[in-house]
């Protein structure tokens, strides 16, 4: 079995070596910072201990996964790996330069696959003499517990380095969805409105967090909802991809950020991580009450859904991903009950259709155009 390259030993390096090695292959991780070596190899043998103790890892397969990985310093140590994934900080400079080193200390049939969440795998392949063997291989957080990952072939990428990729990690028993190289792949894309329109919505007064989190779960059935989910990942790392991809997309109004969560961002309050997002998370606080008014509620989420079906519809539309991935990537990557184009055939898209209408006639605002893939569904119904 080859050997795999890790570059990076944050919280996605450290999950990624953590899958590889469970599959048998022997890993390298490289961080430039040592502190962060040391606190992912702690952190890898507690997981693998606990999942040992948990039944779900006998004990000597937990200390053969964890003799499996290695904690190197320099990037030459990477030198006989036949796939190196990096995973390090999401700046494209950064990751330019970490790219044209690699290819220099690499074989030439090495696959070399970025993690990156938003940043286009075209520039970061553009980087290397031999751009056809770099691939985006998208994993969710936490890695080894997502069963999706996204794949993403830049325009230089070649036939036979993107089949090298779907078949590694299905091999790692892990779902593919094959992306295009645009702006948030599938799911940071498709995925925008849950928070945009959420937070519009609170923006605007028409509902508090708690209520919009209520209505999500209650009548959605999302695990969470938005502005707990928002916590929970963090505001500087959510406004910074909605940042992203709005930017990415031309400044295109369906992606704008929103000042709501600006705020927090500037103020510190970056949500659970710093005690204090939308909700306070001190041993004294209180959550606050939702108006658990299901009329109310169900306008709420049907502006919210409605807004994610046209996201996925118009992936679709553009060819971002098929029919199927696109439906898998929502439930796979990000845990959504249902495939968004599923959940508007169940709606009606001439329901769906009628309220991006009636939105964008409300708003005048090109944020509510419906897309022509949602329009041409009833006109094939017909
Ligand atoms: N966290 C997520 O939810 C998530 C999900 C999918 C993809 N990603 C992407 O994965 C990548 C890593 O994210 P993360 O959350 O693990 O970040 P992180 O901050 O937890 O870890 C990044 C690590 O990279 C190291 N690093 C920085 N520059 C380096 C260099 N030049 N060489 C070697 N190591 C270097 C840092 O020391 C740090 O330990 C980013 O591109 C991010 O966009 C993150």
């Amino acid at each position: 079995m080859e050997i795999v390259g890790v570059i990076g030993s944050g919280a996605m390096g450290s999950g990624i070596a953590q899958i590889a090695a469970t599959a048998g292959h022997d890993v390298m991780i490289y961080d430039v910072n040592e502190a962060a070596r040391i606190k992912s190899r702690d952190k890898l043998l507690a997981i693998l201990n606990r999942l040992a103790a948990k039944g779900r890892l006998t004990d000597s397969d937990a200390k053969a996964i964890f003799s499996r990985i290695y904690f190197v310093d320099t990037l030459e140590q990477l030198e006989a790996c036949g796939t190196v994934i990096e995973a390090i900080i999401e700046n494209l400079d950064i990751k330019k330069k970490v790219f044209s080193q690699l290819e220099a200390i690499c074989g030439k049939d090495t696959l070399l696959a970025t993690n990156t969440s938003s940043l286009s795998v075209a520039s970061i392949a553009a980087a290397c003499k031999n751009p056809e063997r770099v691939i985006g291989i998208h994993f969710f957080n936490p890695a080894p517990v997502m069963k999706l990952v996204e794949i993403i072939p830049a325009i230089q990428t070649s036939q036979e380095t993107k089949e090298k990729a779907f078949q590694l990690i299905n091999n790692w028993g892990k779902m593919t969805a094959l992306a295009k190289d645009t702006p948030g792949f599938i799911v940071n894309r498709v995925a925008r409105p849950f928070y945009g329109e959420s937070l519009r919505i609170h923006e605007e007064g028409i509902a508090s967090p708690a209520t919009i989190d209520w209505v999500m779960k209650e009548i959605g059935g999302f695990r969470m909802g938005p502005f707990e989910l928002m916590d929970y990942i963090g505001h500087d790392v959510n406004y910074k991809v909605t940042e992203t991809v709005w930017k990415a997309f031309y400044y295109d109004p369906r992606y704008k950020p929103s000042f709501a969560q600006k705020v927090l961002v500037d103020a510190g309050y970056l949500g659970r991580k710093s005690g204090k997002g939308f909700y306070e998370y001190g041993e004294s606080s209180t959550a606050p009450e939702p108006v658990k008014d299901m009329v109310a509620g169900k306008k709420i989420f049907d502006r919210i859904i409605v807004m994610l079906i046209n996201e996925a519809a118009d992936a679709l539309f553009w060819k971002i991903a098929s029919y199927e991935d696109i439906e898998s990537a929502m439930k796979n990557g990000v845990n959504y009950p249902k495939g968004l184009l599923e959940w508007g055939k169940e709606l009606s898209y001439t329901h769906c259709v009628t309220l991006l209408d009636d939105l964008q006639s409300y708003y005048k605002e090109d944020r509510y155009r419906c897309s022509p893939w949602l329009r041409n569904q009833i006109t094939q119904q017909a």
